[in-house]
């Protein structure tokens, strides 16, 4: 597995590879801290082109608080050692500063989805993802991308974004992967405590039986989460309740299909 920590040497070998329909690049980009989750996306990548990129590079712009960025995990030796069983070919891990060198006067805005859900209240997040995958695909140059479904509307914008700017990548979208007790995989859950930990599955079941947004908003404020968010809407016809919600100090998001749920609505 090669790993490039500079961009001359990325530059240098991604410029010595022919990538053709045949030979086609898949791309992981992640913050690291890998989990389950990440390693289906990985997987997929495997399984559907020649050679398989991961980026382990967490993105200052798109953090809105300095501390949830300071209290990131890194754990950067115990990702490479998975990186390196799973056959990855190559890891990319730039440098804030070379990801970066305009100072991040250049970025890429989106004006109505981005401002709902999450992004209502993590002023600038959007504009940080969007703008690291725009700089991170123009880097990479892939055939195709991989990107989990749990972030819904990062999964969205990307895919509007590849779309409105003639982007010649292929988007590919991968399920949810969760716990036994329907927790979404997630970085950030390391961060739970062990009655957080308890509690946390609560997310989805509520999110699943609800029968309305706001009785699902209800029930899990009355469970001990902090509703950020819960709401039912529309993509492409296909309909979605998204969420966000605290518990203690970690900020949790997860989203369900409304009408594939073998044709029925949520349930009480
Ligand atoms: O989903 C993530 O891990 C990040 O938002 C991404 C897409 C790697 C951009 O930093």
């Amino acid at each position: 597995m090669l790993v490039f920590k500079t961009l001359n040497e990325w530059q240098q070998w991604r410029s010595q590879q022919s990538i053709t329909a045949v030979r086609s690049l898949g791309f992981v980009p992640t913050m690291g801290a890998l989990h389950a989750g990440h390693l289906s996306l990985i997987g997929e990548s495997l399984a559907g082109n020649a050679l398989t990129v991961v980026s382990i590079f967490v993105n200052p712009t798109q953090f809105d608080e300095a501390g949830d960025l300071n209290s990131y995990p890194q754990p950067l030796e115990k990702d490479l050692a998975l990186l390196e069983e799973l056959q990855v070919d190559a890891v990319f891990l730039p440098s804030s500063e070379q990801v970066y060198a305009d100072n991040y006067r250049y970025k890429v805005s989106e004006s109505e989805l981005s401002e709902r859900f999450c992004g209502a209240s993590r002023e600038g997040h959007f504009d940080g993802v969007l703008t690291v995958v725009m700089r991170l695909f123009n880097l990479v140059q892939p055939t195709r991308a991989y990107f989990g479904e749990k972030d819904w509307q990062q999964l969205e914008l990307i895919r509007g974004m590849v779309t409105a700017f003639f982007m010649p990548v292929e988007v590919v979208s991968v399920a949810t992967l969760r716990e036994q007790d329907g927790l979404a995989m997630s970085s950030r859950n390391q961060r739970l405590s062990s009655g957080e930990r308890k509690l946390a599955p609560a997310f989805h079941r509520i999110l699943q039986n609800a029968n309305s947004a706001s009785s699902a908003r209800q029930q899990l404020n009355a469970a001990g989460f902090k509703v950020d968010y819960v709401d039912d809407a529309n993509f492409d016809q296909q309909k979605r309740r998204l969420a966000a919600a605290r518990l203690g100090n970690t900020r949790l998001i997860d989203n369900i299909p409304l009408e594939s749920q073998a044709g029925t609505q949520p349930h009480e």
